[in-house]
């Protein structure tokens, strides 16, 4: 049994860390926002109550800053709800979470949730929300114009759902955006000309989409881009030149799409790029001798569109290249010799063309390539006995 002095002592000490606490809380707390009054924690929590997807957890929301995926700020009131902490699925309406009611929530997280419905517009009251993640579930309906008030906003991830209709103009107003994920998402309509005013944006991928129009020439804005996929949409127009405003940027991928017009020559400015993935299109022209200023570039697929012309000697300037697929365009001339000093080429696809002429014996120097297509051309003479001591080729096709 504890004497009675500890008992009194401990009874202090209990006193001093309440009186620490609440001390911490007020001065830590900047905003009337982050300051949480009782109303303001049982909103919250009658709110998670109500959805109902902790009850097989728990109903008691006095501990609901101990629930399973949620995080409170130090005045209790909920600043995360993070599914990867969650051990069950919850099947069911999105719209059952009351986004009127979490004015301090940061990080919401709901990938692979079984979530379907729609994205109600209250998600614009999530004046403090930085994160979001809805992706892999079963969500329908219009994207909700309301996001673009959120303009703490810095990553969305929509990511393989099911919505209508197409990205909203005001989405141009989320100024802390550097990532907008929205691959497989059934979305339709133009990519809004406003998106160029998210500046800050690092990632944005509108892949395997129904996007038509063209790509809004304003996109040129987006200095801070470093990955831009457009992957098979139904885009149309010429690649706006000024693209070549996106120093940062490593990956390109527009590909599968219908663009057409030539590939322009402002894009050997994209000195960062390392990836450029073009194949699909209708692009016509020639390939610009200005992508030899790409020294990054380890990928470059233009196969599948109606390029003429040469192959540009200045190529062998790409020192990085490992992967070279030009096939299935109208390509002529010869095989530059100079093809041969790209010491890491190991993919070189330059089948259904119109090459003529012998194939370079220099060839033979491609020590890392593997794969080897030149079938379809009008190449003429034998295939050169040194392309054999290329010593690790596993496919080649004349
Ligand atoms: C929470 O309440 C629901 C509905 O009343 C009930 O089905 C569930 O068993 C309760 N959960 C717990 C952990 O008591
Ligand atoms: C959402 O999922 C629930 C549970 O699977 C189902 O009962 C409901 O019909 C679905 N609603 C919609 C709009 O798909
Ligand atoms: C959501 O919460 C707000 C604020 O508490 C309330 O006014 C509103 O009626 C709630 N909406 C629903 C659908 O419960
Ligand atoms: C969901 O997306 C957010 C924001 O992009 C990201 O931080 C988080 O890691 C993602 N979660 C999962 C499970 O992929
Ligand atoms: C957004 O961009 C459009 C066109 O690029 C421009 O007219 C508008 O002023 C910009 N708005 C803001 C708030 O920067
Ligand atoms: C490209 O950059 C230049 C100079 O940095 C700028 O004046 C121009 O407006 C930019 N173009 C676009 C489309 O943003
Ligand atoms: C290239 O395509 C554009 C747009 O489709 C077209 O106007 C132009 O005539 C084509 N040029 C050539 C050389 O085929
Ligand atoms: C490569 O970049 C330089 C500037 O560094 C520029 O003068 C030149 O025109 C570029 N070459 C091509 C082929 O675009
Ligand atoms: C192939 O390589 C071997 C040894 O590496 C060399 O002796 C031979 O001359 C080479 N053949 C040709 C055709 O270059």
């Amino acid at each position: 049994m504890a004497s009675p002095v500890v008992w009194i002592i401990s009874l202090v000490l209990s006193y001093v860390s309440i009186a620490l606490r609440v001390g911490f809380v007020s001065t830590s707390a900047t905003g009337s926002t982050t300051l949480a009054t009782a109303s303001l924690q049982d909103m919250e929590a009658n709110a998670l109550l109500r959805t109902g997807w902790w009850s097989r957890y728990s109903n008691d929301t006095s501990k609901r800053c101990k629930w399973p995926g949620i995080s409170c700020n130090k005045a209790g009131s909920v600043t995360r709800i993070d599914q990867q902490y969650i051990t069950w699925k919850v099947l069911g309406k999105l719209e059952i979470l009351n986004f009127s009611c979490f004015p301090n929530l940061v990080y919401l997280d709901l990938t692979a949730f079984g979530i379907n419905g729609s994205i109600p517009s209250q998600i614009g009251e999530l004046s403090s929300l930085e994160y979001l993640n809805l992706s892999h579930n079963f969500l329908t309906g219009e994207l909700p114009q309301s996001l673009g008030k959120l303009t703490r906003l810095k990553e969305i991830n929509l990511f393989y759902n099911s919505f209508e209709g197409s990205i909203p103009i005001d989405w141009g107003n989320m100024k802390s955006l550097m990532s907008l994920q929205m691959r497989s998402c059934n979305i339709r309509g133009p990519i809004p000309y406003t998106l160029g005013n998210v500046t800050l944006l690092k990632q944005l991928d509108l892949s395997h989409n129904l996007i038509t129009g063209a790509i809004p020439p304003t996109l040129g804005g987006l200095i801070n881009l470093e990955i831009l996929r457009f992957t098979s949409n139904q885009i149309n127009g010429l690649i706006p030149s000024s693209l070549s405003n996106l120093s940062r940027l490593s990956q390109l991928y527009l590909d599968s799409n219908l663009l057409e017009g030539p590939i322009p020559r402002e894009i050997g400015n994209l000195r960062s790029l390392s990836e450029m993935i073009l194949s699909q299109n209708k692009l016509n022209g020639s390939i610009p001798s200005s992508i030899s200023n790409l020294s990054r570039l380890s990928s470059l697929y233009l196969d599948s569109n109606l390029l003429h012309g040469p192959i540009p000697r200045e190529i062998e300037n790409l020192k990085s290249l490992s992967e070279l697929i030009l096939s299935r365009n109208k390509l002529g001339g010869l095989i530059p010799s100079s093809l041969s000093t790209l010491s890491s080429l190991c993919w070189l696809y330059l089948n259904s063309n119109l090459l003529e002429g012998p194939i370079p014996q220099e060839m033979g120097n491609l020590k890392a390539l593997r794969y080897l297509d030149l079938s379809n051309n009008k190449l003429i003479g034998p295939i050169p006995s040194r392309i054999g001591n290329c010593s690790i080729l596993e496919e080649f096709s004349e």
